[in-house]
Parts: structure tokens; sequence; C-alpha cells
């Protein structure tokens, strides 16, 4: 019985094909480790947050009238809410995280040379549109900390010369956060960036499908090192095959992903949202501090200790086009083996530490 169902599914879907073109057959470099899976593990989280704030959409009212109170309804009376609530504002945190870890690791394998340089472009401009993402969900609860921290940071860009004042402005919806701005955020947060996010999900995981992952930088053989102009997929004949052995670790490294969401949500369910967070948003009333989400203080600490505003984020501007330009700054072709390059690896140690120290130095 069981064997005629598999058969009339298999006939008309061609799962088994699929699994065995796509995971079987697809062999993953020698050496591929668990950090290996961290692009998996965003993706998954990523997911998590999309049908996590399709729930909350149930209940949610975008409007400053009720934001707050939807919110609260939301977390106290309906069936579950809390727990939706709680995994997608935990979850926020978590994916930045993994995505940040993602980056240093494939930064510290020097992934980004030709031909990767779109995907590291695609990869950095999602994480761009991740923080956005998450900049414009702090609004939406309508509670004092979302409300003050939307009013700074929709300052910021302002201080930017010429275009600064007309950025901000459209962030806002006007002069001040208001109704403008929440109907704004709430239509960037659940439809325009989300659509855009899976757009690059798709680019991303294309292009990484059609260069295969790029072999450990230490077992990279030395012919390949002065690769020719021509493109060349990079296929690992010596490799395993992607399913069972590397999905079994992808599959680990999402149970450590869940377990680190439901450990935080068990014993510390408070830890992203501080006591103002149960305040409803109160123009009138600025808090005692305004503090923006740990992923923000590095830059939020360089543009306070920067006397001047235009300097302070025309620095954090330049730092992201490097960042995102970056495999053009480092093009040549030659050795992967970050071990073997010091200068590269004091410099990637040095802009590590100097972000540590940032953030550290905001939170106090
Ligand atoms: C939502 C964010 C992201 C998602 C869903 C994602 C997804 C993925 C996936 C599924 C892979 C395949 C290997 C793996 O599982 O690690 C991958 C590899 C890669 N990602 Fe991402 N990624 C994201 C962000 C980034 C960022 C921020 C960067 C860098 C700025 C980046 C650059 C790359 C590169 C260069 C590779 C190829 C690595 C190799 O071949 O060794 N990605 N990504």
């Amino acid at each position: 019985m069981w064997g005629k169902i598999k058969h009339w599914v298999e006939v008309r879907l061609g799962l088994e094909e699929l699994i065995n073109r796509h995971l079987r057959s697809y062999k993953t470099p020698k050496g591929a480790n668990f950090l290996n899976t961290l692009g998996f593990v965003a993706l998954i989280a990523f997911i998590v947050q999309v049908i996590t704030g399709i729930m909350l959409l149930l209940y949610y009212l975008p409007h400053p009238d009720h934001a707050f109170q939807s919110v609260q309804t939301i977390t106290n009376d309906i069936p579950y809410g809390w727990l939706f609530r709680l995994i997608h504002n935990i979850g926020s945190n978590i994916i930045i995280g993994v995505i940040i870890i993602h980056l240093i690791h494939v930064f510290l394998r020097v992934s980004y040379k030709r031909p990767r340089e779109v995907t590291w472009i695609s990869g950095c401009i999602m994480f761009f549109l991740v923080l956005l993402t998450s900049i414009t969900g702090q609004l939406l609860p309508w509670h004092q900390t979302g409300f003050w921290q939307t009013t700074v940071t929709s300052t910021i860009p302002a201080f930017l010369p010429v275009i600064g004042e007309g950025i901000s402005s459209y962030m806002r919806g006007g002069e001040f956060v208001t109704g403008i701005t929440l109907s704004r955020y709430f239509s960037f947060h659940v439809v325009i960036l989300p659509v855009i996010i899976s757009v690059l999900i798709g680019l991303h995981v294309l292009l990484i499908r059609r260069q295969g992952i790029s072999t450990s930088p230490s077992l990279e053989p030395e012919s390949s090192k002065t690769s020719s102009t021509e493109f060349k997929r990079e296929n690992h004949p010596e490799g395993r095959p992607c399913f069972p052995h590397f999905s079994l670790k992808r599959l680990f490294m999402v149970m450590i992903y869940f377990a680190i969401v439901f450990f935080i949500l068990t014993f510390m369910p408070n830890l992203f949202l501080p006591p103002e967070t149960n305040i409803p948003a109160n123009p009138l009333m600025t808090p005692e501090s305004i503090r923006p989400a740990w992923y923000f203080l590095a830059p939020y600490q360089l543009i306070k200790i920067i006397p001047n505003d235009i300097m302070g984020i025309s620095l954090v501007v330049i730092f992201s086009a490097i960042l995102l330009l970056w495999p053009f700054f480092d093009a040549k072709e030659g050795e992967r083996n970050i071990l073997k390059r010091p200068i590269l690896l004091s410099a990637a140690l040095i802009a590590l530490t100097l972000w540590g120290i940032f953030t550290v130095w905001g939170m106090y």
C-alpha cells in the first residue's frame, strides 16, 4: 500500500528525482563544516520570521490608537499569541547574529573572490535590508522604546549633506513620528522589505548553486590559485554528497538555532523587551535613555563620539560602502588562505575588535 502511494506521488511530483538531483548528486567540498551551514540557518531563521509575522498580523492593528493595545491583546489574551510574539521578537535578534557570523565566516574564508562578487553583494544588501526590517518593526508595537528609537534613527540621515533631510522626512512622512510613520513602516516591514529580501535570497542561492560552495582555502590546490578568466563551476568530485552528510550538519545547526531561541524564550523572555516596551508611546514624555538595539550600538557610538555629526554619519556610510564593495578592493587572484595573508587578517581582527569595543561602549 505504502509503496503504491509513494509511486503515485513520485510519478506526479518526482520528489525522489528532485532529492537525487539536488541533494544526493550535489557534492559539498571536502572539509565543509558546521560553519558552512550558517547561510542555510539564516534562510530558516528568515522563514521563521515570516511565519510568526503572519500569525501576528492576524490580530495586529497598524493605527496609533490601537497598535499598542492589539499587541497587548496578542501577548495576554490570544491563545499562544505570547509564543508567536516572543519567537518573532527573539528571532529578529538571533537572525542578525546568524547573518553577522555567516558574513564573518565567508570573509575569513575569502570566499568573496571571483566569481562570487555578486553573491557577496547580494548577501550584503540582504544584511542591510534585514537591519531596515528590524528598524521598521520596532515602531509597530507603538511603545515608548520603539517610538523614541524611531524618533532618533529617523533623525540620523538628516545629517547627511543634500539628500539627508529628504530621507528623514520621507521616513517619517512629515516632521515628526506620527500615524503616517506607522503606516509607512508597517508597509515596509510586512510587504516591501520581505518581498525584496525573498527575491535576493533566490538570487543568492541560485548563484551558489551555479558556482558551487567554495573549497576550504587550506585545502585549495595550488593550480586553482591562478585561475583563468572564464567561469568554471567548482565541482567537488572528491567531496561527499550533500544528502545525508551535509544535510545532517544543517539540521543540527538549525536545532541549535531553535535551542537558542527557546532558551531565551524560557529563561530570559524579556531580554529584548525592556520595561518601557510595556508603556504606550507618549510623544510628550522622553524616556531617560534612548538606546538602539545591540546591533546598532557600534555605529551609534561612533556617531556620538565624533563631534561633527556630518562626519560621523559619513564615516558609517563609507564603512558600509567598503563592506558592500569589498570583493573589488581585494580583487587580485592569488592566496585565499587568510592565515597566509597577515595584513588582511590583522585588518579583519582590528575591525572586529573595534566593532566589539564600540558595541560595549555604546551599551554603557
Ligand atoms: C538573509 C541573509 C542570507 C542568507 C539567507 C544567505 C544564504 C546563504 C546560503 C544558503 C549559502 C550556502 C552555504 C551556506 O549554507 O552557508 C550562502 C553562501 C554564501 N553567502 Fe550568504 N546568506 C545571507 C547573507 C549573506 C551575507 C550578509 C553575505 C556577505 C556579505 C553573504 C555571502 C555569501 C557568500 C560569498 C557565499 C558563498 C560561500 C562559499 O561558497 O563558500 N551571505 N549564503
